[in-house]
């Protein structure tokens, strides 16, 4: 812009303030980072009913809070998530700590650090552990609906178990979650990637069938042959799609050990009631997997269908310079559940039991009283701040959600009573003992 614009119009200087044409300098107006989002106040009501829902999953299956850095050294997700994945190859915030240059990202995922805190903290020397994290996730991909730049995931993590029990309860804890939160329109596809040395003998098969329809491979594809060929398969290119249809399947040529843990996963969903769809397609996005791997997807949200996935990954503990450790583990997108419920009507909200409104000094220090000994029995309860006549209270009262007003005024003083007048039903209000207050608007809860 410059100051030859219209009149009003503003020059941002780099130091961020505008300088309104023949005015003072006002700071530019800043916003959020593209791909990264508000949680508003009406919105976080449904956050909250996702994540109190899947800490009590968590707590039922024995799970435990583990929470690790949202930075970490680069190298630990270039080493545990592979190279030659979309994640470390183009989506990274990665930057060099300007007091020693060390190469830090933000975390796109947090399965590599749970496992560097349990080889830290030798966590699994004398047991193994469940354990689940929340939070931010950062990933530079293309925002659209469902996809972000800032994403939060639910994880959890059972380190040190062989398996295919703990595969199966971690299945059956995401159904679970799903039934705890109403979810509709959801199903299981599953698949086994086998063994490193079954990935190696495929690994050939592929690269031979690939070069034979060379001529449809993109360029990332190319790139991927010889590095990571498997994850082709993964592919949404439309020329590529028939090829990767008549690829070798890789579930069909696992080795014993992996069809026996395979075999073991499906037996125990089925007695569990647990209906999947084996997908010998489903490849996943990062590098550390092996046997089974797992993903719940919907319809209900277009192409970003996918709202957990996850899978066994035994061989990542040695890979990060540990002792071997065997271990799978999940991770939902809270966003994508967020953005299901709501597809699905759910609504949740945070009102409190009772909002006071009080005229006057002694009105405004009863108000206060008042509330604390509604608190004390547990309930919520706005007080009325900053003046304004009763009247304008009440508009204030009736969009709070709340379920009772409390009206505090000379009267009520003299009298030591209060007027509760109910916002969500049609019933008279009417004077009550300060004694009786908390039992009366309880009463109207919702
Ligand atoms: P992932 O499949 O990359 O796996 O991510 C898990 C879930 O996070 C996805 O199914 C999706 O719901 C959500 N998600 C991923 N990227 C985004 C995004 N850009 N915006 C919104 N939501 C997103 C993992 O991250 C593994 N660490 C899972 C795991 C845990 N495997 C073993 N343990």
């Amino acid at each position: 812009m410059s100051t030859t614009e219209k009149p009003g119009s503003q020059v941002i200087s780099p130091r961020g303030s505008d300088t309104a044409a023949g005015g003072a300098p006002r700071a530019t107006r800043l916003q959020a980072v593209r791909g990264m989002n508000d949680v508003l106040p009406d919105e976080a009501p449904l956050w909250q009913r996702v994540e109190d829902a899947a800490r009590t999953v968590f707590a039922q299956y024995g799970y435990r809070n583990l929470r690790v850095p949202v930075v970490e050294a680069t190298a630990l997700f270039v080493r545990g998530i592979g190279d030659a994945t979309d994640i470390v190859e183009k989506e990274m915030y990665t930057f060099a700590d300007r007091l020693n240059g060390d190469s830090l990202t933000l975390r796109p995922e947090a399965t590599a650090g749970i496992v560097r805190a349990a080889i830290e903290h030798s966590l699994t020397y004398e047991r193994p552990q469940r354990v689940w994290t929340m939070g931010p996730m950062f990933r530079h991909e293309r925002p659209q609906k469902g996809r972000y730049r800032q994403f939060h995931q639910l994880d959890a993590e059972a380190l040190g178990f062989e398996g295919p029990d703990v595969d199966a309860e971690q299945i059956m804890m995401l159904a679970r979650l799903w039934k705890a939160l109403g979810l509709a329109d959801v199903s299981l596809k599953i698949n086994s990637i086998g063994d490193a040395d079954d990935r190696l003998r495929h690994r050939a098969l592929l690269i031979e069938h690939f070069e034979r329809h060379r001529d449809v491979l993109d360029a990332d594809a190319e790139r991927r042959l010889h590095a990571n060929p498997l994850r082709l398969l993964d592919s949404k290119h439309p020329p590529m799609q028939e090829a990767i249809r008549l690829a070798p399947r890789l579930i069909d040529r696992i080795g014993a050990p992996a069809r026996a843990h395979f075999e073991g996963l499906t037996a125990a969903l089925d007695a569990a009631g647990i209906a999947y769809e084996v997908d010998a397609r489903l490849v996943r996005g990062l590098d550390y997997y092996n046997r089974p791997v797992f993903e719940w997807v919907t319809g209900a949200l277009g192409a970003q269908g996918a709202i957990a996935g996850g899978g066994r990954y035994d061989g990542l503990a040695a890979l990060l310079g540990g002792k071997p450790m065997p271990a799978c583990g999940y991770a939902c997108g809270i966003e994508r559940l967020v953005l299901l419920l709501r597809e699905q009507g759910a609504t949740a909200h945070d009102a409190p039991l009772a909002y006071v409104a009080h005229a006057g000094d002694a009105a405004a220090r009863m108000a206060l009283a008042v509330a604390e000994s509604l608190r004390d029995r547990g309930h919520a309860v706005v007080v009325h701040a900053g003046g304004g006549s009763l009247k304008s209270q009440m508009k204030r009262a009736d969009a709070s959600g709340a379920a009772v007003a409390l009206i505090i005024g000379d009267d009520e003083v003299a009298a030591g009573t209060v007027t509760l007048k109910p916002l969500r039903v049609a019933a008279p209000q009417s004077a009550v003992a300060v004694a009786d207050v908390a039992a009366r608007a309880a009463s109207y809860a919702a």
